[in-house]
């Protein structure tokens, strides 16, 4: 066991396991939900209502983010397992015990490190996180370290509570996201169509899907047209199908064919295309149904991507119905994710076989 490993151990031991888990707002029920699948019963307290929590697990770290990361949870978008935990009420003496801690995990001399903060309201830190932010790594100073937002080696997490800071050294996959709570964000470009966009360049990232590599796309619910936009710029020809019009910077392009119709009333050639798309914000079983009956017209071997929209009380119940739907109609599912674009929906990640 090599000393970083050997140091986290004895403070795992000393702390128990705890982590820090975030979901989008409103969805850390079904978040909370996906742990108690995994470990049964678990001891956890809110620390942001309804998006960030801390759960006590009956099982080591390495254990728990093994488990957690294998499951592929859809609702628990963020989480940092918790090193050290240390009474908030002082934010001086908080920030003095948290720089001191981290001055002794040697093994992140050298490398690249990203220090992400959060923060909950009534915590003993009035600035804000970017200012705790300054203010850690300026204290870390006698550690030779690069600081990054992107790509780190390590991540430095600290979120300050109401009443305590935790504290938390991590590698990136072991917290599901190397984004703040998972928080990824995109620079929004001039001349954008839409905010939809996001969804689809966050689903590339997360799924890790190649779409360059497609050469046609079907886009169901097109309108006005941000995942047209963002297809036409990975270089595929794209078929645009939308009652609603779309954006007039796309309306001469020359590699998209829009179909002003219902996706009801469109037909296709079989195995036409290699990717089918469907942002349609629309109720999940009927855009379910919608997009099968299209199914003919992706080859197989061919990419689906849709999200679906969680208009129920039981969204759980609901995800695995529509994704029982789908695998119904020989479509394999590689991912299923709330992403933090995603809002109330999550995103499915499909192929063929
Ligand atoms: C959330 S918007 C899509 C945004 C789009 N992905 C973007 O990036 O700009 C949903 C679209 O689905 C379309 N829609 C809803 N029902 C449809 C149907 N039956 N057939 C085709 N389009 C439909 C709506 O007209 C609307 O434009």
């Amino acid at each position: 066991m090599d000393e970083q490993n050997a140091s986290n151990k004895q403070v795992n031991e000393q702390y128990s396991s705890k982590i820090i888990c975030t979901a989008n707002h409103g969805f850390a029920p079904y978040a909370q939900e996906e742990l108690r699948r995994l470990f049964g019963s678990l001891k956890s307290t809110m620390l942001i209502p309804g998006e960030v929590f801390v759960v006590t697990l009956g099982t080591t770290l390495e254990n728990a983010i093994e488990r957690i990361t294998e499951k592929s949870p859809i609702f628990l978008r963020h989480l940092f397992p918790v090193l050290m935990e240390i009474p908030g009420g002082d934010k001086d003496f908080a920030l003095q015990q948290a720089v001191s801690y981290l001055l002794k995990r040697e093994y992140i001399e050298g490398t690249r490190v990203s220090v992400q903060i959060r923060k909950a309201e009534g915590s003993s830190w009035t600035d804000s996180p970017g200012a705790l932010r300054d203010q850690v790594q300026e204290q870390l100073s006698p550690m030779e370290v690069e600081y990054t937002v992107t790509d780190p080696e390590w991540i430095i997490s600290l979120f300050v509570a109401k009443d305590t800071w935790y504290v938390g050294v991590s590698r990136p996959e072991s917290n599901l996201s190397d984004w703040n709570g998972g928080a990824i964000r995109f620079q929004r470009e001039e001349g954008q169509i839409s905010r939809a966009k996001f969804k689809l360049l966050e689903a590339e990232k997360q799924f890790e899907i190649p779409f360059s590599s497609f050469r046609h796309a079907l886009d169901i619910g097109a309108a006005p047209g941000g995942w047209s936009s963002f297809l036409l710029e990975r270089g595929l020809q794209v078929t645009a199908v939308d009652p609603a019009k779309m954006h007039e910077s796309l309306l001469d392009h020359p590699n998209l064919k829009i179909v002003n119709k219902n996706a009801a009333d469109v037909k296709f050639k079989e195995s036409q295309f290699d990717l089918l798309v469907c942002d349609m914000s629309w109720s999940p079983k009927l855009m379910a149904r919608m997009v099968t009956d299209l199914l003919y017209s992706l080859r197989s071997g061919g990419t689906a991507v849709v999200t679906v929209k969680l208009l129920t009380k039981k969204p759980m119940a609901l995800v695995h119905e529509i994704i029982d739907i789908f695998e119904d109609s020989r479509m394999q599912i590689q991912g299923a994710k709330q992403l933090f674009h995603n809002r109330d929906e999550i995103t499915l990640y499909m192929i063929k076989y």
